[in-house]
């Protein structure tokens, strides 16, 4: 039996110097320690023993039991950091490697200008105001004095949603909106997406931009249209740029003017761009027509106000020196890129 013990213990060291993974360890373990395992049948086997002889075998058994046991603690725990360190140095991450990189698009042309016009006036302490695109008639020609059957129409034709809903053709409804919300002093401008049922060319499109603004407080002048105006396109098209208006009609205002500005390639002696003029037009402007007010609920009598509207193509078209503003809408990235 003795001979039996120490043989099981040398085979059993054999078989742990060769264990690689934990569950052949435990498989090990059931072999020899288990309840069916070769050291516990052999310790079954002691009521066989002499009583002379069983303290001697005792011990013995209980010293290989007691070595078994530590040794397959032992190596396990030398299992588990093992392959601890393993994983670790399989899920190891370079961090020098260099990261993928995504491609960052950038705003649009159309709203790089749009946000170049907002500052603008932002810093002259303007606010912004929003609202529909599809809105009421009231708004986008009545209140505008604009009635209906005004051969003024005709130059603003739209989509119909029925009668008395439209697609906006300017941005000066929000005006109206914000004249009927708020009291004087009143200092905003209007940017936002406008339609006209215009053919597609190289300079219409039945989707275009415009940014309107509109000033109403006491004592308002034309002087303070015009300077607000040079101050706003100096800003835009560089410190020589004129400013130049000529008389117009628009329903809203009174009196009215169409603005040039002079040509931003040439500086006014004529090339290409201005087509020899010296000066391009860009917007409309003039004093808010008395009617507009009153509609309103603002007494023309106390208060006075301009307005001015421009075309945010035409102003990135000449930006940008574009001819041709289906580009913006094409959205194809070659040209996108650009900018
Ligand atoms: N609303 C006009 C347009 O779209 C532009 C404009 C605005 C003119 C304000 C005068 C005053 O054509």
């Amino acid at each position: 039996m003795k001979d039996q013990l120490n043989a099981i213990k040398i085979r059993a060291e054999k078989e742990l110097s060769q264990v690689t993974a934990v569950q052949e360890l435990e498989n090990i373990r059931v072999k020899y320690l288990g309840k069916k395992g070769e050291l516990t049948s052999v310790l079954r086997g002691m009521g066989a023993l002499t009583a002379e002889e069983r303290p001697a075998i005792g011990q013995l058994a209980n010293g290989v039991r007691a070595f078994l046991e530590s040794r397959i603690e032992e190596t396990k725990r030398k299992l588990v950091r093992h392959e601890r360190s393993l994983l670790l140095q399989k899920e190891a991450i370079d961090v020098t490697i260099p990261g993928k990189s995504r491609a960052l698009g950038h705003r649009h042309p159309l709203s790089m200008v749009m946000n170049e016009i907002e500052e603008v006036f932002l810093g002259m302490g303007y606010e912004i105001a929003e609202g529909p695109e599809v809105e009421l008639d009231y708004y986008n020609f009545e209140a505008l004095n604009i009635p209906k059957n005004h051969p003024s129409r005709d130059v603003q034709d739209t989509f119909y949603v029925d009668d008395n809903i439209v697609l906006r053709t300017h941005t000066s409804p929000v005006q109206i909106r914000v004249m009927e919300s708020k009291k004087p002093p009143i200092k905003v401008i209007c940017p936002g997406r406008t339609y006209r049922s215009d053919e597609v060319d190289a300079t219409h499109s039945p989707i275009f931009h415009q940014v309107e603004g509109l000033v109403v407080d006491k004592g308002i002048t034309m002087g303070d249209l015009i300077g607000t105006l040079q101050v706003f396109a100096k800003s835009l098209f560089g410190e020589k740029t004129k400013v130049r208006l000529r008389p117009h009609h628009f329903p809203f205002t009174e009196p009215s003017a169409e603005v040039d500005v002079s040509c931003w390639v040439c500086g006014g002696t004529g090339c290409r761009v201005c087509k020899n003029e010296g000066w391009i037009e860009i917007l409309g402007s003039g004093m808010v027509h008395p009617k507009v007010l009153e509609v309103c609920g603002i007494d023309p009598e106390v208060y006075s106000g301009f307005a001015f509207g421009l075309g945010v193509e035409r102003v990135a078209l000449g930006k940008f020196n574009i001819d041709d503003s289906r580009l913006f809408y094409e959205n194809d990235i070659r040209f996108l890129k650009q900018f």
